[in-house]
């Protein structure tokens, strides 16, 4: 599927390394120049960030950015990140770091973390009329030597709205083809996971978003404890209401480390293959399915292949996907947020069924 069946562009696909022998992280200067020269123009391109793959367009440049909004489909009232790469940039955004802002960003710039900070520059376009602005300075050599040469972009993620973050360029062309002229491919990308989005406005740190940066990393480097967000203060973080990340196929979410959840994942899967559906499982252990994919020790690497395994599953047109919960501690935090965003059915051990979306098989 693309974005538009009348899509304008015949959309090209760059590297964004070129490496050299001194320099095997070199940006494509041909890849650089396209990108700048039709973001100068207000189109919106796809970049690859140490992330996910965004879809940038000038901050600055309102028609641009409603572009990106077009382009997704994304729901209005949803505000963007603006993509940031010196401390100038963040003056010309209106934004000064609070003292809690600065310490953050001293410990974890360039780097997977966005900060919700005040801005005296209005920029609703990009804030959807928030009086807040959600600012980041990535880690990756391409996209910010693109944002030093462009500019500060406003980039989401660059899938159509709803569906996995693209943690490959391939992912990101099947969702925008035809939508964007250029796809710069950053191949595998170090997190794969969207930037942990924390709320710096207060004396506290306060989490909108888990993401790759860890709150136990925060905890360490600045010893500071992460709040969760009042539960009865809803435009904190507009994003976090909307169901995300899914894939086509329904995803049912077990118990961990749960003989009986594996017993459940097991029925379940023989059950539904039994119906003659196409099934996919995340586990530790194979139980009879098409597809399978063992679940990783490390969440780090369930975290930056996630999403990647949910859209191939989809391509190969897998029904349904059974995964098993991990610990929440690190980078499991934000793939147990994504799981249960993306899940149609929650499986307790019991049959107790937390949350249900989907039919029974
Ligand atoms: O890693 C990432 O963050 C990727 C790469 C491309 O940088 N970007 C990304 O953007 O994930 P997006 O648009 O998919 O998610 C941005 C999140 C949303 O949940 C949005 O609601 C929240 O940030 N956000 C943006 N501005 C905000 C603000 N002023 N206040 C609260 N939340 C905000
Ligand atoms: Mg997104």
């Amino acid at each position: 599927m693309t974005c538009n069946p009348s899509a304008p562009f015949d959309t090209q696909v760059l590297e964004a390394f070129a490496p050299s022998p001194s320099d095997p992280l070199r940006p494509n200067p041909d890849a650089l120049e396209r990108a700048a020269r039709w973001l100068r123009e207000g189109v919106p391109v796809v970049i690859p960030t140490e992330t996910v793959y965004g879809l940038a367009a000038p901050a600055l440049d309102q028609a641009a950015v409603a572009a990106i909004f077009r382009i997704k489909r994304r729901p209005l009232d949803n505000p963007l990140i603006v993509h940031v790469a010196s401390d100038e940039q963040l003056e010309a955004l209106g934004v000064s770091l609070s003292p809690l802002a600065a310490e953050l960003a001293a410990a974890f710039w360039p780097g997977p973390l966005t900060l919700v900070l005040n801005t005296s520059l209005a920029l609703p376009w990009v804030t959807a009329g928030l009086d807040s602005i959600a600012v980041r300075f990535p880690a990756h050599t391409y996209a910010a030597a693109l944002i030093r040469r462009a500019g500060p972009l406003a980039a989401p993620s660059a899938n159509l709205s709803g569906r996995p973050s693209p943690t490959r360029a391939r992912h990101a062309a099947l969702d925008l083809a035809g939508c964007v002229p250029l796809v710069v491919d950053g191949g595998d990308l170090e997190h794969g996971l969207e930037s942990t989005v924390i709320d710096a406005r207060g004396e506290r740190p306060v989490l909108l978003r888990p993401g790759a940066l860890t709150v136990e990393a925060i905890l360490s480097r600045c010893g500071r404890e992460v709040a969760l967000p009042d539960a009865a203060d809803p435009i904190r973080s507009p994003g976090m209401k909307y169901r995300h990340y899914s894939p086509r196929a329904e995803l049912w979410l077990y118990p961990r480390n749960s003989g009986a959840g594996s017993q459940r994942l097991i029925e379940d899967a023989r059950e539904l293959r039994r119906q003659g559906r196409s099934v996919a499982a995340i586990a530790r252990l194979r139980p009879d399915v098409e597809h399978y994919v063992q679940l990783p020790g490390d969440p780090r690497e369930l975290g930056r292949r996630l999403f990647d395994w949910l859209r191939d599953f989809d391509e190969r047109g897998v029904e349904h996907v059974l995964v098993e919960s991990v610990s929440r501690a690190g980078v499991g935090q934000a793939v147990m947020d994504r799981l249960e965003r993306a899940a149609s059915r929650i499986r307790h051990t019991d049959s107790e069924l937390l949350q249900t979306r989907g039919a029974e098989p």
